[in-house]
């Protein structure tokens, strides 16, 4: 056992170092066939491992078929690249298995999600416990709890919207007229969530967005009483903190107020920009959050924590009981446990030790680290758009507020096939690693800054290799 930890520790402190200084290409992708054919997946289904030998053979093959997140020529998804040491509490909880979501199954799991929770509640100002370790559901407090990614944290929030307006639903189904407004431009989670939910795609009424895609908060009203007008009955309005294409914030403070005019339940989706709320330089943007009735946070984006880990806020712990109103006799004892279940309150049954995982980042690099994080990647993306703003062969629609950027190789400006080629090409040479999005029908290439090793020199050598493969095409 000790032979395959240790190789097994050399093996991922080699691919960290290697990745670190960009020896290895970011991505070589093959087709599955040719990487079960290299990992021997067939034999090792048959006979398992025969000895340890084996095994570190087979590590060392499955890492040369990874996404190297470690290289800073990656700039690809939102997802975290994490802190050399951020593993280790996988690697304890896939030792010992203690799932969160019931305290006597993990008690250590689930007081860390009570401490971080209360950490977010409190960077929301929705924390009115007597301390961090005060754990107490209190009506009319904030509360929370962590969930298995922003996706699942949507539709959680969206059925307490729900619960809240139409507390009858879970019995006997939906009234005919909920609908939900939010920025044309939300993330694809908002509208799976509302079909799950049963009200149908088109329950969803789309609010005009600016060319940047950040909501037009000037059109909101109209939406809302068209709404009305046509008999429906608003569960919730939605807002982005920031949009998933573009990185912008939709003004909180303003859809705030417009929901607490009317009345309405206001769900803001800070997937990637929660974060923010630890920076003193960037929290501005997130002004006016604490207006919200729900929020999600993916701690598993800008937080250093490997996937998934998403938090759920309620302003008030109302919302949060009065959720899922279901009883499972075996597993929820309500007033007899000693600690806090998340289970009842959760879509998952079963939960990996998720406040493990955020405390982590906590304990290896302290909160100021965390802030550091965010600021380092928020201005040097900020220094980037300066260098495409002045290259002749790019062009950038919009000044950044968040690590995400949209850009535009100009020569293929006017045909979005060609730029979607173009980011083809590039991953394929293996060098960098970025995305692309569709932004009011325009494609562009698109980065995020989510690793703090890549530098400003990267991304002018990003330029580079762009005009270099667009050459070949
Ligand atoms: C704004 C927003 N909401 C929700 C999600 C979904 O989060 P997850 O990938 O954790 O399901 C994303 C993912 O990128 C996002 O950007």
């Amino acid at each position: 056992m000790q032979t395959l930890i240790d190789g097994v520790g050399q093996l991922l402190t080699n691919y960290i170092e290697k990745s670190k200084k960009g020896e290895d290409k970011v991505l070589q992708q093959q087709p599955p066939r040719n990487i079960a054919e290299d990992l021997k997946a067939r034999e090792i289904l048959h006979s398992g491992f025969q000895d340890s030998q084996v095994a570190l053979q087979f590590v060392k093959r499955y890492l040369t078929h990874t996404n190297h997140l470690k290289n800073p020529h990656y700039l690809g998804h939102q997802v975290a690249v994490p802190h050399d040491l951020s593993g280790i509490p996988d690697w304890i909880h896939g030792t010992i298995n203690n799932p969160s979501s019931l305290y006597e199954m993990g008690p250590a799991g689930a007081t860390l999600e009570g401490v971080v929770i209360n950490w977010m509640l409190q960077k929301v100002g929705w924390f009115s416990g007597d301390d961090i370790y005060d754990f107490r559901l209190k009506a009319g407090a904030g509360s929370g709890f962590l969930t298995h990614g922003g996706s699942v944290a949507n539709l959680t929030a969206l059925a307490a919207a729900r619960a809240a307006i139409a507390p009858k639903a879970w019995d006997e189904g939906n009234p005919q007229n909920l609908v939900v407004i939010g920025p044309e431009s939300s993330h694809y989670s908002i509208g799976r969530a509302i079909s799950i939910l049963g009200l149908g795609k088109n329950a969803y009424r789309p609010v005009p967005v600016h060319e940047d895609e950040t909501l037009d908060t000037t059109a909101l009203a109209a939406v809302y009483e068209k709404a009305c007008a046509d008999g429906k009955q608003v569960m919730a309005v939605v807002a982005n903190a920031c949009a998933t294409s573009t990185g912008l914030f939709d003004k909180l403070s303003t859809v705030g107020d417009f929901c607490e005019k009317h009345q309405l339940w206001f769900h803001v989706d800070a997937a990637h920009g929660g974060a923010a709320l630890l920076s003193r330089q960037h929290a501005h943007l997130l002004q006016g959050i604490e207006k919200a009735n729900s929020i999600i946070w993916d701690a598993h984006k800008m937080m250093l924590v490997p996937a998934l880990c998403t938090a759920v806020l309620f302003k008030d712990a109302r919302y949060q009981t009065n959720n899922f109103q279901q009883k499972g006799s075996y597993v929820f004892h309500e007033q007899e446990v000693v600690g806090m279940d998340t289970m009842p309150f959760t879509v998952e049954c079963t939960k990996s030790a998720l406040g493990t995982k955020l405390f982590w980042s906590f304990a290896l690099l302290g909160e100021k680290g965390l802030e550091d994080f965010i600021d380092t990647t928020f201005n040097r993306t900020k220094e980037f758009y300066q260098l495409l703003e002045a290259h002749p062969n790019f062009s950038v629609p919009y000044s950044p507020q968040s690590n995400i950027l949209c850009f535009q190789y100009l020569p293929f400006a006017q045909d979005n096939e060609k730029q979607m080629a173009l980011r083809y090409a590039l991953i394929e040479r293996g060098n960098f690693y970025i995305t692309s999005c569709e932004v009011r029908g325009q494609r562009y290439l698109r980065t995020v800054l989510m690793n703090p090793n890549t530098s400003l020199a990267d991304c002018r050598d990003l330029l580079h290799e762009i005009e270099a493969t667009a050459a070949l095409l």
